[in-house]
């Protein structure tokens, strides 16, 4: 069995994500990391807050709190969502940890050691009607690349190029919009990457053919446009301090490094927080520090993610000089728009993770979510969508199968799964059917392809119904009182069989399914192809109820609330 080392894309401490975040990182990387638990692998799933960096400044000061309190209750809040969704992390760290600022200066001195680090004086934007050097993101301006005239200093959000503030045109402080920038002197350290590039390079062209093409032709464009030398230091008051035993004079001076420098080395350093969470002391080093080849590592991400992790974070993990684990697969997702238009956060458009928990419980936003999921394209998330695929799917083909077949029987036959009949042929083909399918979701969540596995996920569903359908065991019993308990008992166990494979994707409804029936020692946590054919893993007389509706179908009247409340248009 490997082991499987997840990570997904940190996500900024200012603010509750919306459902865009929520897709294209941690739901997915949740999904595939219950996946292999249940398939016996060894998993560590990590991910933390993003904490550093300007915006969470400016959101402490927005609020009146010490930066460190608001990142600590910020924190918490995000936590309390990602638990109502159910993402079940190994830990979830901070990357303003003690862990991560000892990694994070760790990895500074072996980089300046191994010569990849130099000091230089450099000229910085200043903004005097701000009174403060600007970060590279509160610089805006037009992308001298794409013409985009909302591009960030640090990036433009629309082509994915990574920008310098220097080289926007019609330069302007996205803090008061002054266009009367000046450019100051100061000193900052810079990280050499453009030594680093034939490395990088290299290490790329063994890897990217593993990855998907999302992955590796936006690694690929950034690599042709050559790596550059970049600051990796800032003039704030919050992130990991600059190490005085290093840099005497920029410490003094009270630097410390960019956000995109140790946020990716908060992936390590979470797993050294969870390591020192535990009372038998785990032993984190294993999964990153000369982890052998049973180690898989998967990253989960959004496209404008990607330059970082394919690219800037290996490099730093190159110049180190030390067998720091890499990543091997990189799993990226385009983005989930609403209306066709952006989520933003900023803009607050769209649905946010803690509102859609307050509509409806997780099972119904993960399962939708999933199942479109924007991995070959964006995908648009729309209320009429989202209310069809909930009724159709979730409470009609899955949910309204599970009662249906449990009432009924309950009615009919009593409380305990029905003796009686033999499996003939419907079984049979039945049995093959579910089969193929259960190796089709299998292939599809070993290849990542998320949309394709909810897909054959629904149609092992489907498959239920109409074998229900053929059968009519609702006529069935009139004739034949035997070959109808035989059909509800094979309906029963495929139930059972849908609580197993459907947990990664709906993990609370998965529950709800196996606690129907009173099965001794049912601790199987998959089904292999035998068992799907046989469909006998529930048998007769087995006690089991009726449990609540799984899924409440979505009126009309849900819809129009929906889209009142939420905007049914691109704003
Ligand atoms: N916070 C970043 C974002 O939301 C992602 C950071 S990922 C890491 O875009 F690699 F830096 F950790
Ligand atoms: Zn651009």
């Amino acid at each position: 069995m490997a082991r499987h080392l997840i990570t997904s894309a940190l996500p900024y401490i200012n603010g509750i994500k919306h459902l865009g975040n929520m897709v294209g990182s941690m739901l997915p990387a949740d999904v595939y990391s219950r996946y292999l638990r249940q398939r016996g692998h060894d998993v560590l799933y990590i991910c933390a807050t993003d904490e550093h960096g300007t915006p969470a400044e400016l959101a402490a000061k927005e609020q009146g709190l010490p930066v460190a309190e608001f990142c600590a209750r910020a924190h918490d809040a995000q936590k309390a969502v990602y638990d109502g969704f159910a993402l079940a992390f190994d830990y979830f760290g901070r990357s303003s940890s003690p862990e991560n600022v000892e990694i994070t200066q760790h990895f500074a001195r072996k980089l300046n050691e191994n010569g990849f680090i130099e000091e230089r004086a450099i000229r910085q934007v200043y903004s005097p009607a701000d009174g403060r050097f600007l970060p590279d993101r509160y610089v805006e301006g037009t992308c001298p690349h794409c013409g985009y005239d909302k591009a960030r200093g640090d990036q433009c959000e629309n082509c994915t190029r990574v920008l310098d503030p220097t080289d926007l045109i019609n330069p302007r402080s996205a803090i008061s919009g002054s266009t009367e920038l000046e450019v100051r002197e100061t000193k900052h350290l810079f990280l050499l990457q453009s030594k680093l590039q034939h490395e990088v390079e290299a290490w790329v062209a063994r890897h990217e053919d593993d990855w998907p093409q999302l992955a590796s032709s936006i690694a690929r464009k950034w690599l042709t446009e050559g790596l550059h030398d970049r600051a990796i230091t800032r003039d704030l008051d919050w992130g990991v301090p600059v190490p005085a035993d290093t840099w005497p004079e920029l410490a003094a001076e009270g630097k410390v490094f960019y956000v995109w420098f140790d946020a990716p080395i908060e992936y390590i350093g979470a797993t050294k927080e969870w390591a020192d969470q535990d009372p038998e002391n785990r032993d984190w080093k294993a999964w990153w520090y000369e982890a052998d080849d049973t180690v898989r590592y998967t990253e989960f991400m959004a496209k404008d993610n990607v330059p970082f992790h394919t690219v800037m974070f290996p490099a730093t993990e190159l110049g180190v000089r030390e067998p720091w684990k890499k990543v091997d697969y990189v799993k990226a997702f385009n983005w989930l728009t609403y209306y066709g238009g952006k989520f933003s956060t900023s803009q607050k458009r769209g649905v946010f993770t803690d509102q859609a928990l307050d509509i409806l419980p997780a099972d119904y936003w993960r399962y939708f979510l999933i199942a479109n999921a924007p991995e070959s394209d964006d995908s648009s998330f729309t209320w009429e969508h989202f209310t069809a695929t909930v009724n159709k799917d979730l409470a009609d083909t899955l949910g309204n199968f599970v009662n249906r077949v449990l009432s009924f029987s309950k009615k009919r036959f009593g409380e305990e799964v029905p003796a009686g009949g033999e499996p003939g042929e419907a079984e049979a083909r039945l049995g093959e059917e579910i089969a193929r399918l259960l190796a089709e979701y299998e292939e599809q969540m070993e290849a990542l392809q998320f949309r394709k596995a909810a897909a054959a996920l629904r149609a092992l569903w489907s498959a239920g119904n109409s074998y229900l359908e053929e059968k009519a065991p609702w006529l069935e019993i009139k004739t034949d009182k035997e070959g109808a308990a035989l059909t509800l008992r094979t309906a029963m166990n495929l139930i059972h069989l849908y609580a197993v494979v459907s947990e990664p994707l709906i993990p609370a409804t998965s529950a709800a399914m196996r606690g129907a029936f009173a099965l001794p020692d049912d601790t199987a946590s998959w089904v292999s192809a035998e068992e799907a054919k046989a469909l006998a893993a529930v048998p007769a007389g087995t006690p089991f109820t009726v449990p609540p509706v799984l899924f409440a179908k979505l009126t009309d009247e849900d819809l129009a609330a929906y889209k009142e409340r939420f905007g049914g248009e691109e704003g």
